[in-house]
C-alpha cells in the first residue's frame, strides 16, 4: 500500500506525502517516495520532481512507532531513499510548508532543491528522543546552514522558522501564497534554465579552529546534558562531517544513531513522547465525543490549591470567578495570585500589561449567585466530606444545566461527592498537584457515573490549561498517590533495619528522583502522611507499617512548616540539614523494637522504593484504575519528580527485566513476612507470558 500519490502537472512529476497525521516516514511512505521517483525517472515527459506533504507537515520525521519493529530498517530505508533522490537525474525539489522534522528534514537535504513558505517549522529534533539525526542530518544541515547554526539545532533540537534560514543553503526559493503551485512555477524555471543537480553531499565544509570550537561546545553540552548521552553524540557526528570526507561521516553518524537507539535513555523518551499523547486517549470515549464550551470557570477556595488552579485558567485567557467563605481569606488568595505574577514580572517572565490582563479576568466573591454562567466549577475547599457535601449541594441548586462540578479532593470518594447532587454524571475529579501553577500533572478520576462528554471536556480543557492529563478510576490516593503510599511505607521499613533518612534519600536523588521519600514527606507535610496511616490503622489493620514516623509527628516535626522533620531547616531556607537527634531517635527505637542494625547498599534502598510503586502500579492495572502502563508512567514523570531517562516505574521494571523485578520481590516478600512483597498478579502473569508491562 503506497503513502504517496503520484500526480502529473505538465511536465513535473508531484509525489504528495500521505501518511497522517505528521507525514512519517514509515515503510509504506518510503516505498510510495521510491515508486514515485522511478515513475517519474522512465517517464521521458517528466521533466522534474516535486516532493510535498500536507499543510500541517511536509514530514515529521521517521516513523517513531515503527521504533523497533522490523520495518523501520525494511528496504527502502531512509537512507535508500535519500541515495535514490540525491542519484535521480531529473531534479528533485522539496516543496517544504508546515512541519519538516527530523528524517522529514533529511529528506528534503536529500532533493537537489528546496523551496519553502516563510512560517515552515524546521527542527532535527531527534535528541529530544535520546538520538541523533540517523540519515544524514548531522552531515549535510552544517554543509547548508554553517557548522554553528547546524550544531544548535541537532543538541537543542528546537525548531527554526523557515524564514530565519532565509539566506542560507538551505533553501533556493521562498513561496507566496499556494505552495504547490510556487513550487510548480520553480520547477519550470529550473527545467528552462537547466539549473545543474546541486547536491549538498558536494558542498565543502570548513570551520577554522574547529578543534577549539568543539571542545567548548563539548564543555557547554556536558553539563546541560546531564545522564543522556545523546547531545555529546551529536557534537561528534557534525565534528565528523568536518573532519571525514562526506561517506566516513555518514558512516560515523549511522554507528552513533545505531548505538543511541539501543540505549535505555532513549526508550525512556520515546516511551514519554508516546506516553503523553496517548494519555489524553480514554479508550471508551471516542475521539470525535462532542465537548461542551468551557468559557468560564468558578473556583471554591483561594487557599494554597484554589489560587494556582485559578492561575492556570488566567494564563490560558479563561475568566475566573473565585469564591471564599470570608472576604479576608479571599483577599488573601487574590492577594497571593497577585504577587506570584508580580514574582514572574520581577524574572522578567511577564509584562505588567499582560499581568493586569490576567488580573482583570479574575473576579472574587463570596456568593454562588456568580456562578450562575459557570461553564466548570472546581471545588478545593478543606478536605472534609461534610465541607465538600455543603459545597456541592449548593452547587447543585445553582450551576446551569450542563455545567462541569469539579472536586479537587486529594483522598475523598469522588463517586460520593457526585451523589451528594442530583447531576452525578456532570460531576469529575480533577487532582492538580502542589503548587498547581507549576506542575505539569492533572489526575482527572472518573467517577462511575461521569459522562463521557464530561471526560472528554476536561480532557481538552487540560490541554488549554497545558498541563498532562491522566485518567485515573476511584480509588483510595488514586494512582499517584495509591503507590507512593507504599513507596514511603517501605522507606519506613529501610529506616527500622538500619538507614538514615539522609541516606535512603541521598541513594534514591543519585539514582535520579527529584527528592528523596523524607526530603519530600518534609515538603509535603508528615502530618498528611500521619493522618492517613491513623486511618489505615482503623480501617485495613493488615497492612504493616514502621511506626517510627509517628513518633516523628507525635513530636509536632511536620517538616519544613513547623523546622523540624526528617531533617533540621534554619529559617527561610529549605535547606534539608540531617538531624542528629533524629538518628539517636532511630537508634533508641530499635533498641526498643530488639532490631540489629544492618548496613544497607544503595541498591536495595532503590530496588526496594522503587519495587514498591511497580508492584502497586501493576495492581492498580490489573483493578482497571489506569487503563495502561504508561499512563501510570506519565503520573510519576509529570507529578512525583521521577527521572525522565527512566521513563517511570513500569519502563524501569521492563528494563530491568520482569522477571528480575518479580525474584527480587519474592525475596523482599521473604525476608520481611510483608504481604505486600507477593508479585502482583498481573506481574506473575505477564512473567510466565514473557511480557512486559509496557
Ligand atoms: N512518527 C509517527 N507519529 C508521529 C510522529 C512521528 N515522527 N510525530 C508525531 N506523530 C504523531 C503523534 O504520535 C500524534 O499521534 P496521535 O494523534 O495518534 O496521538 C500525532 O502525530 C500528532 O502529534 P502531536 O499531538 O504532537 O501534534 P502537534 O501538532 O502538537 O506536533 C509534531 C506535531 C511537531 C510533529 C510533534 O508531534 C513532534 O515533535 N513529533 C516528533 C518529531 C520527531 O521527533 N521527529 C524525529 C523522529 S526520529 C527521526 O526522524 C530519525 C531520523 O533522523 C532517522
Ligand atoms: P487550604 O486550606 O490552603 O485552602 C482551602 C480554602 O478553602 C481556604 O482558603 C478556606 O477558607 C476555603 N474554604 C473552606 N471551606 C470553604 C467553603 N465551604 N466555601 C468556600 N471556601 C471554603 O487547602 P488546600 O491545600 O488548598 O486544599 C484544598 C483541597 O485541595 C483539599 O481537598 C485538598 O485535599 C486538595 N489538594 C491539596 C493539595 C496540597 O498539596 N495542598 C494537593 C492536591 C489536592
Amino acid at each position: 500500500m503506497s503513502s504517496a500519490n503520484y500526480e502529473l502537472h505538465g511536465s513535473t512529476a508531484v509525489i504528495t506525502l500521505d501518511n497522517p497525521p505528521v507525514n512519517g516516514l514509515g515503510f509504506d511512505l518510503r516505498c510510495g517516495i521510491v515508486a514515485g521517483i522511478d515513475q517519474a525517472a522512465a517517464d521521458p515527459a517528466v521533466k522534474a520532481v516535486v516532493l510535498i506533504g500536507s499543510d500541517r507537515a511536509f514530514s515529521g520525521g521517521a516513523d517513531i512507532r515503527e521504533f523497533g519493529s522490523p520495518k523501520s530498517f525494511a528496504e527502502p530505508n531512509l537512507h535508500s531513499v535519500i541515495n535514490i533522490i540525491e542519484a535521480c537525474r531529473k531534479p528533485v525539489i522539496a516543496a517544504i510548508g508546515g512541519v519538516c522534522m527530523g528524517g522529514g528534514t533529511e529528506l528534503a537535504l536529500g532533493c537537489h532543491f528546496r523551496v519553502a513558505v516563510a512560517n515552515a517549522s524546521i527542527a532535527l529534533p531527534e535528541v529530544k528522543l535520546g538520538l541523533l539525526p540517523g540519515a544524514g542530518g548531522t552531515q549535510r544541515m552544517p554543509r547548508v546552514i554553517g557548522v554553528e547554526a547546524a550544531l544548535n539545532m541537532i543538541v537543542s533540537g528546537n525548531p527554526v522558522a523557515s524564514e530565519k534560514l532565509k539566506g542560507t543553503a538551505l533553501f533556493d526559493e521562498f513561496i507566496d501564497g499556494d505552495l504547490l503551485q510556487g513550487a510548480l512555477a520553480f520547477s519550470g524555471k529550473v527545467v528552462a534554465e537547466k539549473r545543474p543537480l546541486k547536491r549538498v553531499r558536494d558542498i565543502k565544509i570548513d570551520y577554522p579552529n574547529q578543534e577549539a570550537f568543539f571542545q567548548f561546545s563539548r564543555n557547554m553540552v556536558k553539563g546541560v546534558a546531564g545522564p543522556f548521552p545523546a547531545p555529546m553524540k551529536c557534537i561528534d557526528a557534525v565534528q565528523a562531517a568536518l573532519t571525514k570526507p562526506f561517506d566516513q561521516g555518514m558512516k560515523v553518524e549511522r554507528t552513533l544513531f545505531l548505538q543511541l537507539m539501543g540505549t535505555p535513555e532513549s526508550r525512556a523518551l520515546r516511551h514519554a513522547f508516546f506516553g503523553e499523547r496517548t494519555a489524553s486517549k480514554i479508550p471508551d470515549v471516542p475521539a470525535d465525543t462532542p465537548t461542551r464550551k468551557i468559557a468560564r470557570v468558578g473556583v471554591i477556595g483561594a487557599g494554597t490549591m484554589g489560587g494556582g488552579i485559578t492561575m492556570n485558567f488566567l494564563n490560558a485567557g479563561i475568566p475566573v470567578t473565585m469564591l471564599e467563605m470570608k472576604q479576608e481569606a479571599l483577599d488573601k488568595g487574590i492577594a497571593t495570585i497577585r504577587k506570584n505574577y508580580e514574582n514572574s514580572m520581577k524574572k522578567g517572565k511577564l509584562t505588567q500589561e499582560k499581568l493586569d490582563q490576567r488580573m482583570g479576568m479574575l473576579k472574587g466573591t463570596m456568593s454562588y449567585d456568580d456562578f450562575k454562567d459557570a461553564d466548570l466549577i472546581i471545588e478545593a475547599v478543606f478536605e472534609e466530606i461534610g465541607v465538600k457535601e455543603a459545597v456541592f449541594k449548593k452547587l447543585d441548586e445553582v450551576a446551569k444545566p450542563g455545567a462541569i462540578l469539579a472536586s479537587n479532593t486529594s483522598t475523598l470518594d469522588v463517586n460520593k461527592i457526585a451523589n451528594f447532587t442530583k447531576r452525578p454524571q456532570d460531576v469529575v475529579g480533577m487532582h492538580f498537584f502542589s503548587p498547581a501553577n507549576v506542575m505539569k500533572l492533572l489526575e482527572v478520576v472518573r467517577g462511575a457515573a461521569t459522562a463521557k462528554d464530561v471526560m472528554a471536556t476536561v480532557m481538552q480543557v487540560a490541554k488549554k490549561i497545558r498541563k498532562t492529563a491522566v485518567v485515573s478510576g476511584v480509588c483510595d490516593g488514586f494512582i499517584g498517590n495509591r503507590m507512593i503510599e507504599h513507596y514511603g511505607r517501605v522507606a519506613g521499613f529501610l529506616l527500622e533495619e538500619g538507614a538514615t533518612p539522609a541516606q535512603v534519600d541521598k541513594a534514591m536523588e543519585k539514582w535520579g528522583m527529584a527528592m528523596g521519600p523524607f526530603r519530600m514527606g518534609d515538603l509535603a507535610g508528615n502530618d498528611i502522611g500521619w493522618a492517613i496511616r491513623k486511618r489505615r490503622y482503623v480501617e485495613k489493620p493488615s497492612i504493616r507499617y514502621a511506626k517510627f514516623a509517628d513518633r516523628l509527628c507525635e513530636q509536632g516535626r511536620y517538616g519544613q512548616k513547623t523546622g523540624k522533620g526528617w531533617y533540621l531547616y534554619q529559617a527561610g531556607n529549605r535547606k534539608a540539614i540531617p538531624d542528629p537527634e533524629v538518628d539517636q531517635m532511630l537508634e533508641d527505637y530499635r533498641k526498643e523494637l530488639g532490631i540489629t542494625p544492618r548496613k544497607i547498599s544503595d541498591a536495595e534502598i532503590v530496588a526496594r522504593c522503587i519495587y514498591a510503586l511497580v508492584n502497586e502500579g501493576a495492581r492498580i492495572l490489573e483493578d482497571g484504575i489506569a487503563s495502561r502502563a504508561s499512563d501510570i508512567d506519565m503520573i510519576y514523570l509529570t507529578g512525583y519528580g521521577f527521572p525522565l531517562h527512566r521513563g517511570g516505574p513500569m519502563l524501569y521494571a521492563d528494563e530491568v527485566g520482569l522477571y528480575n523485578v518479580a525474584r527480587s520481590m519474592k525475596e523482599f516478600a521473604a525476608s520481611s513476612g510483608d504481604s505486600f512483597w507477593e508479585p502482583a498478579p498481573l506481574i506473575v502473569k505477564r512473567v510466565a507470558e514473557g511480557k512486559s508491562l509496557t
